[in-house]
């Protein structure tokens, strides 16, 4: 019998020498002919794959999602939510946004909340942030936004400069800016903290009503940030402590939780709304939509492998289920290009197939071949329709589009709103005293890093027209002269 712990080549022959390669003579050169060394360098050459152009650091995590309550199929009909109590295998990956693969955990930056369900009726994911809001509300400023947040072309170093620059001349950054550099900009864990579907998405029910919806994560470890001071020194001497509290937690068992809760804004009322509610640089309020409890997801198993289960996850606004669709909102819009492109080129077209992607229920469609097939490939069935033949994919009617209104004419248009300020304000004020001084403090140390006075008062401008007192307070602190007409 052979040993099945015998080390093999990739197409599985025995190797009968691991750590002598074959050379002509003890001194010689080694020889062509050897093919296992060859295999062994030319894998090693191709380990590594290009890292998501944002969100590259991350850690990740399988769990369940259960319902809690019974009438949130009168919004959805989506299949994964139509019941009390149903469970629904899922993935999460939390990550930071700018910085690269190896980069350290504990910066200031939004993390990256992005989950997929593997339902029924396909893999529904929602890629959100730990933040409610966002920088910018359309897909074109994306690519701009993060030259700004990644390295310098020349210098390949950190450019505070381009950051201010680009938010100073962006003022719909304001709120997020704002959420940014308070407490919540750091959290202490991943397991600390919220997470956000952000942008306005459409719900529709059996009946083919349709809701718009905001989806919240609350933590059930409650929402802990962290001290700047800690998370610089652990930045130094602990690059990966999220990574590693995660999966240290779930590793001895105990097992974090979040109670998923939506705002349901009924559908006539984004022509009404005091916001836009497409706009994903504004909240709406939890008074006139309330928080309804949808379910739980608890996180109960660690990847087995790193790499096959974290790096080669795809996680994309497109992957929708019936009940759940886009709003118009345009960073939505983008998006939902933007992610199965991007990991098309990362992981190849056929990354559907690899298992942390793979949906539960058999994908069937006339899509063939292409680099990677990893399963039969659809084997010898049909491909192409309309076909004359009964056992073929059929398209199903019942999961057309939900019918929207559109209105006036093809243009080149900003949203209407241009009050960039009251929400941010809002943020400021609601603020205890101690978290106003460290938000303070944190721009102050931040923005003080830019050493172009024109982005310096055009940012502080902001700050004023948010909250007087906010721009006085940076003023100061920043030792700035500001010119009246900037406050205004
Ligand atoms: C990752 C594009 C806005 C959350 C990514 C990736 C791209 C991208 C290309 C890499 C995906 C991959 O390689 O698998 C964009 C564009 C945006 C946008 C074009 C605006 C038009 C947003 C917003 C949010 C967000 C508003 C949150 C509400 C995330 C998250 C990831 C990500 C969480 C990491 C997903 C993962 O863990 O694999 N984004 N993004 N992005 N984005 Fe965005």
């Amino acid at each position: 019998m052979v040993d099945k712990n015998r080390l093999t080549t990739s197409s599985g022959a025995p190797v009968g020498d691991n750590q002598n390669s074959i050379t002509a003579g003890s001194r010689g050169p080694t020889l062509i002919q050897d093919v296992h060394l060859l295999e062994k360098l030319a894998h090693f050459d191709r380990e590594r794959i290009p890292e998501r152009v944002v969100h590259a650091k991350g850690a990740g995590a399988f769990g369940y999602f259960e319902v809690t309550n019974d009438e949130i199929s009168k919004y959805t009909k989506a299949d994964f939510l139509n019941e009390k109590g149903k469970r629904t295998p899922m993935f999460i990956r939390f990550s930071t946004v700018a910085g690269e693969l190896g980069s350290a955990d504990t910066v200031r930056d939004p993390r990256g909340f992005a989950v997929k369900f593997y339902t029924q009726e396909g893999n529904y994911d929602l890629v959100g942030n730990n933040t409610p809001i966002f920088f910018i509300r359309d897909a074109i400023k994306f690519p701009d936004f993060i030259h700004t947040q990644k390295r310098n072309p020349q210098t390949n170093l950190k450019d505070k400069n381009a950051v201010w620059d680009f938010w100073s001349q962006s003022p719909e950054s304001l709120h997020q800016v704002t959420y940014l550099h308070g407490d919540r900009g750091i959290p202490a864990t991943y397991r600390h903290m919220n997470g956000y579907g952000s942008h306005t998405y459409k719900w529709v029910n059996e009946e083919g009503e349709a809701f718009w919806v905001k989806y919240h994560f609350v933590s059930d470890q409650g929402v802990k940030g962290m001290d700047v001071n800690v998370a610089d020194e652990l930045a130094g001497t602990n690059p990966d402590y999220h990574t590693e509290d995660l999966f240290n937690a779930i590793d001895k068992g105990d097992y974090p939780s979040w109670t998923l809760y939506v705002q349901i804004i009924p559908y006539e009322d984004y022509k009404t709304y005091k916001w836009d509610i497409f706009d994903v640089t504004k909240t709406v309020s939890q008074k006139d939509y309330p928080r309804i409890e949808v379910g739980k997801m608890v996180l109960n198993r660690n990847p087995e492998n790193y790499f096959n289960d974290v790096e080669q996850a795809a996680l994309s606004p497109a992957h929708l289920v019936p009940g759940i669709e886009p709003s118009p909102d345009k960073m939505l819009q983008g998006r939902l290009f933007s992610y199965s492109d991007t990991q098309r080129y990362r992981l190849g077209v056929n990354h559907e197939q690899l298992p942390v992607n793979r949906p539960i229920n058999e994908p069937k469609n006339y899509q063939r071949a292409g680099y990677m097939q990893m399963g039969t490939g659809h084997g010898s069935e049909l491909n192409y329709e309309p076909n004359r033949f009964e056992e073929t994919p059929k398209e199903d009617p019942s999961n057309q589009v939900n019918p929207f209104d559109v209105e006036g004419e093809a243009a080149q248009v900003s949203y209407n709103e241009h009050d960039h300020f009251t929400q941010a304000g809002d943020l400021y004020r609601l603020m205890s005293d101690d978290e106003k001084t460290r938000l303070v403090q944190n721009v102050v140390d931040h923005l003080g890093q830019c050493t172009i006075e024109d982005i310096k008062l055009r940012q502080i401008g902001h700050f004023y027209k948010a909250d007087s007192e906010f721009g006085e307070r940076l003023a100061e602190g920043l030792g700035l002269h500001v010119p009246d007409e900037v406050k205004a």
